[in-house]
């Protein structure tokens, strides 16, 4: 994780890097710093902590110059503190060097513990600091900046991006990627660098991305690139096409809230990409294999996407008789797992950058299976690797508890299902049409289930005060259980489990008292009557509940829960996604109650671009 950026330019470098620093904040926030190079000298600021405690800092010891490179932190190696922050730079008045770095040096210790044989003194406990000073060794050994850096990397292991600044020229910034993304930017006067184009859209017009093993020396108007073997490689210069996106908040005071009340919209501008509302009938690029001979296919994710995935294999199995495994991509990363007969692969991420859904992926290439991305970001890795990418038109989130993002990912799955269906003659044309007017219909819906705010915002105080919560559902509700739970339990801190509805008379159940809160996902239809057996039986151990239910449910549930809330009564295929709303609104409200960051909870970050 960690978000760099880098900037040459002719205008001050310092404000440049923090509006830079501010787009990549999301990607890390334990401590932040920057390093610049003014009169031939490198000067750092660092902080523990937000940004703001940098921009505080920087108003009483400002930095002058027109380069630098600077950091916003996630910790991996050392606890978040002032010294563990970046950029670093050898100890001492003029430093030749300084680096910031995302991602892992998996053999920092056998590198610290030769450079301290050789007298080296570290200031941090970071696995970062063995490359300044490797970088440091090859410069007093006569190398130029190139080629310390060439020689330095030959000895660094693990996945990587990095950026560099020297003290000797002005002119010049070095970047360098294994593993962990990076992009530059080049126009006439100026160059930078920076993790994401979010971050690169405030400082230029012209953007490439680096390809894996690449290294880039950048100077005022000019970029020349080697490739993983060494040899000069061209990267084609793109034209910003975020340069324009805003990433403020309006009027809202937090962008999950932003983003929640965004869905309508995110969810229509998806349908809008993959049905065609005057034909009903979902619209898709031809796919990497032939739906009809499909028997069986994979979905690998981390987290929300992973519960995304969860709820689309009912969809899918459902509707196309397709085999649909589910798997965390973590998991299906490290054991040998059989794959023979899979022959497509879905991989779900809003970011596209996460490193398990990455490596997942890659190996899923190697094994010869059609890789599908369905991403938020059309040129992020994952989407640039894999044999078709599908866009979910969520735009920019930026808090880091997944809501738009999760909501159009089941949108387009939804749409997905359909499609598969429809080639492969699974359901009956009639079906299909009915399927596709009540997604269509779901954007409305939405909005009608953001009124509820209000009466969330109140019963939340209750949920609050709780140490600990179940969420239950059954079908395709049960993953909007256990995505109910994450929400509450990254942003408010309250632990949470979500369970199959069926599952808690096998364990969960003893956990019931007057003080545990219960949220029950009970629409009316298909499974109400299992899923309000399961509420019964936890209403008769005293448990507090929570039922979420449409009008018919909630009657006929007969006012026995403590609190209620009513949604919309809506088809089943499109139930999770409009459940999936007051989930986020009750976690945002608790997290307002308790006084929690909303945006940037605890030891998380938005993108995980580590292991
Ligand atoms: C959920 O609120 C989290 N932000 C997290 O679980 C996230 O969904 C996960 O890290 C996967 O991210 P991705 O979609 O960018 O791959």
């Amino acid at each position: 994780m960690c978000g760099i950026v880098g900037y040459l330019g002719g205008e001050s470098v310092t404000p440049k890097l923090l509006e830079g620093l501010r787009r990549l904040e999301y990607r890390g926030y334990d401590s932040a710093g920057l390093a610049t190079l003014e009169d031939g000298v490198i000067a750092r600021r660092r902080t523990e902590g937000k940004l703001e405690n940098l921009i505080t800092r920087l108003r009483s010891e400002p930095l002058g110059g027109v380069a630098g490179i600077g950091h916003t932190r996630w910790a991996t190696h050392g606890r978040p503190s002032e010294e563990n922050a970046h950029p670093h730079a050898p100890a001492g008045a003029t430093p030749e060097v300084a680096v910031v770095h995302n991602g892992i040096i998996e053999n920092y210790k056998e590198l610290r513990t030769e450079l301290a044989a050789a007298g080296t003194k570290f200031s941090s406990e970071t696995d970062t600091e063995v490359i300044v000073f490797l970088v440091q060794r090859e410069l007093q050994r006569g190398a130029t900046p190139l080629e310390a850096v060439q020689q330095t990397l030959t000895r660094l292991e693990g996945a990587f991006a990095l950026a560099f600044l020297f003290a000797a020229d002005e002119n010049l910034l070095i970047a360098a990627r294994r593993g962990s993304p990076l992009a530059v930017g080049v126009d006439t006067e100026s160059a930078s660098i920076g993790s994401d184009v979010l971050a690169l859209a405030s400082m230029t017009q012209k953007i490439a991305y680096l390809e894996e093993g690449d290294l880039a020396i950048l100077r005022r108007g000019e970029f020349v690139c080697y490739g993983a073997n060494g040899e000069s490689v061209t990267r084609e210069l793109k034209s910003v096409s975020q340069s324009n996106v805003q990433i403020g908040k309006g009027e809202y005071r937090h962008f999950m809230r932003k983003e929640i009340f965004e869905q309508p919209t995110a969810v229509g501008e998806t349908l809008h990409s993959f049905l065609d509302p005057a034909r009903l009938v979902a619209t898709f690029p031809d796919l990497p294999t032939n739906a009809k001979d499909l028997r069986r296919m994979l979905s690998v994710a981390c987290g929300t996407a992973f519960y995304a995935a969860a709820t689309a294999r009912y969809w899918i199995e459902a509707m196309t008789g397709i085999v649909s495994d589910v798997e965390i991509a973590s998991e299906l990363r490290y054991r040998k797992a059989a794959l023979d007969d899979c022959g497509l692969a879905l991989c779900v991420s809003q970011s596209g950058e996460t490193m398990d859904t990455l490596e997942a992926s890659r190996l899923l290439a190697q094994r010869g299976i059609p890789r599908v991305a369905i991403v938020n970001n059309a040129d992020s890795t994952l989407a640039r690797e894999s044999d078709l990418s599908l866009l979910t038109r969520a735009g920019p989130e930026i808090g880091v508890a997944s809501t738009k993002a999760f909501t159009t990912q089941l949108t387009l799955l939804a749409c997905l299902a359909l499609t598969l269906a429809e080639k492969r003659q699974t359901l009956e044309t009639e079906t299909l049409r009915r399927y596709a007017e009540s997604l269509m219909e779901l954007p409305s819906r939405l909005f009608e289930a953001l009124e509820l705010d209000k009466k969330i915002a109140q019963l939340a105080h209750d949920i609050a005060e709780a140490q600990h919560a179940l969420y239950l559902g059954r079908g395709t509700l049960f993953p909007i259980a256990l995505e109910g739970a994450l929400k509450l339990k990254e942003i408010s801190y309250i632990h949470a489990e979500g369970y199959a509805g069926g599952e808690m008379k096998h364990g969960p159940l003893a956990l019931v008292d007057e003080e545990m809160p219960v949220v029950v996902l009970a629409p009316s239809g298909g499974l109400f009557a299992k899923i309000a057996s399961n509420a019964e039986e936890v209403l008769a151990r005293g448990g507090r509940m929570l039922l979420i239910s449409d009008a018919e449910g909630l009657a006929a549930f007969g006012g026995k829960a403590t609190w209620t809330l009513e949604l919309p009564k809506v088809p089943e295929l499109t139930q999770p996604i409009l459940y999936a709303l007051p989930m986020q609104l009750l976690a945002y409200h608790a997290a307002l109650v308790r006084g929690t960051d909303v945006d940037q909870p605890r030891n998380l970050a938005k993108s995980v671009t580590v292991e």
